[in-house]
């Protein structure tokens, strides 16, 4: 299979055809963007790391019967994945206040929800990703009701694998973004990365962030922290 031409460039991905139909070509990179492409910078290894992790996430994933885009990892900063095109919605899952619920609620940062908490937001980078409901998913016709709950499900059982596969690592899942896309049939897929740019991981006995926030909230040693966590999944440092 070979790389073809570009599609898209992403804030942290670059997105490819192949010349195989339905499978696309995914380059991670450097480049780390805060605060809706507010803050940039380059953070040396981001994007073989987050590869890394992103691949071991959706392959046990799909282990655990989470079917998703992912095919294979081809290098150190590229994948195959299946062809789909994405629903521009954030699926956020909390587990613990933090970030913005935090900040919208009142909450201290570390508050345990009674509950994991479902959020949608609207993936467009001029309105700054705003917050939406069920009702506004509808009305722009971002998904029918039946495939926003699938997503909502999905989202929910991706936590229970996650948090409880994290643990056993000595991480707290705190929150997490998924995206979904639709195959060229229409079927509903998991699909984007699952890193620590798109997570929240705190370590359960320090409560250190090992996570963006590192970046976000200027806190240093953030190419430290995504080696931290691929070392404790088990995969091999090549940064
Ligand atoms: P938030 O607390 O800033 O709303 O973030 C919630 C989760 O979503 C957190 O794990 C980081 C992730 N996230 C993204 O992946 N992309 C984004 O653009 C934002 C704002 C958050
Ligand atoms: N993806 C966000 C951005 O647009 C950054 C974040 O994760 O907070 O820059």
């Amino acid at each position: 299979m070979d790389k073809r031409e570009q599609l898209y460039e992403g804030k942290a991905k670059k997105v490819f055809k192949t010349s195989e139909p339905g499978l696309f070509w995914l380059e991670y990179k450097d480049d780390a963007t805060a605060f809706n492409g507010a803050k940039r910078a380059q953070i040396t290894g981001k994007g073989v790391l987050n590869n890394e992790i992103s691949s071991i996430f959706l392959s046990l994933l799909k282990e655990k019967g989470i079917d998703n885009h992912f095919v294979k990892r081809i290098s150190d900063r590229e994948q195959v994945v299946r062809e789909v095109q994405i629903i521009p919605l954030e699926v956020v899952t909390r587990n613990i206040a933090a970030g913005s619920l935090a900040k919208r609620l009142g909450w201290e940062e570390g508050t345990r929800l009674s509950r994991p908490v479902v959020e949608w937001y609207y993936k467009d980078d001029e309105l700054g990703d705003p917050m939406i409901n069920d009702d506004h998913i509808a009305a722009l016709e971002l998904a029918t009701v039946k495939e926003l709950a699938q997503i909502k499900e999905t989202s929910l059982k991706v936590n229970d694998i996650l948090k409880e596969y994290l643990a056993a690592r000595n991480l707290i899942l705190v929150d997490f973004k998924l995206e979904f896309g639709k195959t060229a049939e229409g079927h509903l897929l998991l699909a984007d990365e699952i890193s620590p740019d798109t997570c929240r991981f705190w370590d359960a006995t320090t409560m250190e962030k090992l996570d963006k926030d590192r970046f976000r909230r200027d806190l240093g040693n953030v190419e430290d922290a995504y080696q931290e966590i691929l070392r404790r999944l088990g995969g091999e440092a090549h940064v």
